[in-house]
């Protein structure tokens, strides 16, 4: 049985999110070694070298994890293409259905395409198909209180900002503070889907 809302192509002008192919292998493990010093400080402490854990030759095992993840319906991970070009990958992940039917939303992109509105736009076209066909009723975001970038995606999206967690998660070599952020289905449903409110905050049609 497939799980709900898996897998899925979405799109939005340049911006498409799809599930990874084998093919990617080459542009994953470039676009990853060439942003070591960008994402590192953001990402979960890597088990290894940066340049081993994301050789060519590592992506199958990332690939079969992310695919096994996708049909058990514990996460929704999505490579993220600009203008045909695969630059960063979204994810859906720790889904718990239930009486929860929630998820926590993480993501990154290329250096070299920062600041073009790409992951608002990838994270509202996401947010509105797991509150469809993927049949959850929350989104949760944790950002490390120093990062502004990120900080900013949420807030131009009308996320909430609920919690601080202290030391909530090992990033970058140690337990880092996080602050909470959520959306729930209700709150974008009278404005049409958070994409729907994404154009128009930001001017995009
Ligand atoms: C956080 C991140 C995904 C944002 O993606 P994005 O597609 O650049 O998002 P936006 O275009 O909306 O830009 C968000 C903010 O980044 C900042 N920014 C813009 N251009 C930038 C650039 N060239 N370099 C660095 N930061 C830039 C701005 O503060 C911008 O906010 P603003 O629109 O209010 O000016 C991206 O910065 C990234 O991949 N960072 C490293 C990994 C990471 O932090 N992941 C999230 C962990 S919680």
């Amino acid at each position: 049985m497939l799980a709900p809302g898996w897998p899925a192509v979405l799109a939005d002008g340049p911006v498409t999110l799809r599930p990874y192919h084998r093919a990617d292998a080459r542009a994953w493990s470039e676009v990853r070694r060439v942003n070591e010093r960008w994402l590192a400080p953001w990402e979960p402490t890597p088990p290894g070298s940066w340049a081993e854990l994301n050789a060519p030759s590592s992506f199958r095992y990332v690939l079969r994890e992310l695919r096994r993840s996708g049909r058990t319906g514990e996460a929704m991970p999505f490579a993220v293409v600009y203008s045909g070009r695969l630059v960063g990958q979204l994810s859906i992940g720790n889904i718990v259905r239930r009486a929860f039917c929630s998820g926590y939303a993480g993501y990154w992109v290329d250096h070299r395409v920062a600041g073009r509105g790409i992951t608002p736009t990838a994270l509202a076209l996401v947010v509105d198909h797991a509150f469809h066909a993927g049949g959850l009723h929350r989104i949760e975001v944790n950002i490390r209180p120093e990062n502004t970038a990120s900080r900013r995606v949420v807030e131009k999206l009308g996320f909430r900002e609920e919690a601080y967690h202290p030391r909530y998660l090992h990033i970058d070599g140690a337990w880092r503070d996080h602050v909470g952020y959520a959306i729930t289905a209700e709150d974008v449903v009278d404005e049409g889907g958070l994409l729907a409110r994404w154009h128009r905050v930001s001017g995009r049609t």
